[in-house]
């Protein structure tokens, strides 16, 4: 679809198809998509208790609201729904010191893939044995900080690692625990899995060539590591739990011939994150509860027919934490109708933040909706496009969506499931500071991380 595949994604290429018939009740929100304490009232929307135009009026626009009664009772969920087995919270989706605490507080664990992260949630008082480090290539001092610190979990990625980590635990005169991290063969989007022996990727050992059995093998023989299991990943925003079971039932596999082989039998086994959120109406993910039901019965199954000992199982999930509690606010500026050749019109809505604060829908087309927020509307619907403010026609923060015909400059918009991997992963692209996160809660607003200002950008240019 693109004219070199290095090249950026251009709206006209892409998207050309025509999207759903337009909703009955464009004000209503799907509470399926936006997050529990999000509500119309007074004809603008609440979130947490807290109309959007106080919040815009006190910290801006563009602005990250959580939902923070939303984003712990998903953590408890998880906690509750997978209860004897650990849960990790993958803090790539978000994260900031208090995300840390109030996934430390539901009880969950966190992880972490690098220094970075690692710094953050030792300095929100994540006690270190609770954290687990990820990463493919993990530096010495990320090792080290991560040893000092005590961490509870290692999740070792390739044969350089356990040397390195073998030297350092030695010169620290400590003994890490480790997993070993497994790639499975497993390859899962939304709808649709791939289950293939071929790997050909940079994270884990692959279980197919025999290099897991390998680093196992490795791993068990350094007095200096605790072998505590194995990992493994397969992807993100999934849908489709059988692509789990057949991971789950390798992984089982592979404890056994581990048992065969070593007479040892691993007491964790870590499946990842991946569970998949709703974006969009048509979106249709599993609970965490049904996910952990069907995941347990799966891991037992497999356990009792190769005739290994149930492991403690471990799960990461991240966007399926974070994603649905978080609405994006923007305020609209331009509202252009652009009549293409077809003769279809299309209006193109602009708002003040864009690909810096949401670059899933230029990255991986990724699907959203909105509303508008401060108020409600009656107008017949029109199909908009709603792009930020940057320099690329591929700056589309929705790509397809019907708003009240009567969406003007000045409107606020409410984009919802942006909670995870947005904030996460904003740039300054164009020089635009990063929005805030702002926690809502019983009706009361906290700033969580500031806004960044063009004074911040400017001081880190040393001239
Ligand atoms: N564990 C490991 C080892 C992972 O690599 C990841 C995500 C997770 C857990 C959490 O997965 P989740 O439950 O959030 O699906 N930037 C992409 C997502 C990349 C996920 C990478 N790894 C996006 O915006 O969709």
């Amino acid at each position: 679809m693109r004219a070199h595949p290095a090249g950026p994604l251009h709206a006209d290429v892409l998207h050309t198809e025509l999207p759903h018939a337009p909703p009955p009740d464009l004000n209503r929100l799907d509470p399926d998509v936006w997050p529990q304490n999000a509500a119309r009232d007074d004809g603008a929307i609440q979130l947490g208790g807290v109309d959007v135009r106080d919040l815009v009026n006190a910290y801006g626009t563009p602005a990250f609201v959580v939902d923070e009664a939303d984003f712990r009772a998903r953590a408890a969920s998880y906690r509750m729904a997978f209860a004897g087995a650990d849960v990790f919270y993958a803090s790539k989706a978000l994260l900031c010191r208090s995300v840390a605490r109030w996934v430390h507080e539901e009880g969950l664990g966190l992880d972490v893939c690098t220094g970075g992260e690692l710094a953050l949630a030792l300095s929100a008082g994540v006690p270190a044995h609770r954290i687990a480090l990820h990463g493919n290539n993990k530096s010495d001092s990320e090792l080290i900080d991560a040893l000092r610190a005590g961490i509870g979990r290692i999740v070792i990625d390739s044969f350089d690692e356990i040397d390195r980590l073998r030297k350092h635990a030695h010169d620290l005169g400590v003994r890490p625990t480790v997993l070993v991290r497994v790639t499975v063969g497993v390859e899962a989007h939304t709808h649709e899995f791939i289950a293939t022996a071929r790997e050909d990727q940079k994270f884990g050992f692959s279980l197919a060539t025999g290099a897991a059995a390998e680093a196992v093998r490795r791993v068990l023989a350094e007095t200096a590591l605790e072998l505590a299991g194995i990992h493994c990943h397969i992807g993100s925003q999934i849908f489709d739990t059988s692509a789990f079971e057949v991971s789950a039932q390798r992984m089982v596999g592979l404890l056994a011939a581990i048992r065969d082989e070593h007479g040892v039998e691993l007491p964790e086994l870590d499946l990842g994150g991946g569970l998949g959120i709703a974006y969009v109406t048509s979106d249709d993910p599993a609970t965490p509860a049904t996910f952990a039901t069907g995941l347990r019965q799966i891991v037992a199954t497999a356990c009792e027919t190769a005739g290994v000992a149930l492991p403690r199982l471990a799960v990461e999930p991240g966007r399926a934490i974070a994603g649905p509690a978080g609405v994006t606010l923007y305020r609209v500026g331009t509202v252009k109708p652009v009549e293409t050749t077809s003769g279809l019109v299309r209006t193109y809505v602009s708002v003040d933040g864009g690909m810096s604060d949401n670059i899933r829908s230029a990255l991986y087309d990724a699907e959203y909706t909105c509303v508008i927020a401060n108020r409600s509307s009656g107008a017949a619907p029109i199909l908009a496009r709603v792009v930020g403010k940057h320099c690329e026609s591929g700056d589309i923060v929705v790509k397809d969506v019907w708003l009240p015909g009567d969406v003007a400059p000045g409107d606020l918009l409410a984009v919802a499931a942006t909670g995870a991997y947005c904030r996460s992963m904003a740039s300054n692209y164009n020089m635009v500071g990063r929005p805030p996160v702002i926690a809502v809660r019983e009706g009361r607003a906290r700033v969580l991380v500031r806004r960044e200002t063009v004074e911040d950008l400017l001081a880190l240019d040393m001239g």
